[in-house]
């Protein structure tokens, strides 16, 4: 099937939020699909990736860069579509569009109890470190 991964456009919407719900059924409330797009939208647009074969929306990648890291956030393949290298794509280009802003260096978060994406991560070159992640949640000033 022929897969073309370009940069997110306005008529993705409905069907990424879709594949998110799907396969980030558990996500925190906070992880609202419809408002991390529009967030995504302002900020660094051009490093939110779709995967798409000629009739439907297969995958996504967000990709970030604050000057220092570049961080991967929301790599998901549509369950039917997978281990097809949907995944890798994605993450390919993903790591040409951040090398090419001059990040040294890509980080992900996965949680640690999910062992599936930590074998595909380890596939594409990357390893564990032996970090502890901490965050803290804050109450936006403004709405996005
Ligand atoms: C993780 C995920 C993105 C992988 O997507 P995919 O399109 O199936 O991955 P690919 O087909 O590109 O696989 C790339 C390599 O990783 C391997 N791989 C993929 N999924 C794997 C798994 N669950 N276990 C072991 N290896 C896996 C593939 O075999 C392939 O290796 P190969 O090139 O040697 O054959 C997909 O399973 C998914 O969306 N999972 C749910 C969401 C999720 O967990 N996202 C990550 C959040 S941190």
């Amino acid at each position: 099937m022929q897969l073309e991964v370009r940069k997110y456009r306005g008529t993705d919407h409905d069907a990424v939020v879709a594949l998110w719900r799907r396969v980030f059924a558990d996500a925190p409330r906070r992880n609202d699909p419809v408002r991390d797009i529009q967030r995504k939208l302002d900020h660094q647009p051009e490093l939110f990736l779709v995967a798409r074969e000629p009739d439907e929306l297969v995958g996504t990648a967000m990709a970030g860069y604050d000057g220092h890291r570049g961080w991967l956030h929301l790599v998901a393949v549509a369950p039917h579509a997978r281990k097809r290298g949907i995944g890798r794509a994605l993450l390919a280009r993903a790591e040409q569009l951040l090398a090419d802003l001059g990040c040294p260096k890509l980080n992900i978060q996965v949680r640690a109890s999910a062992a599936e994406p930590v074998a595909f991560y380890e596939r594409l070159g990357y390893r564990i470190e032996e970090r502890i992640s901490m965050g803290k949640e804050l109450a936006p000033n403004r709405e996005t």
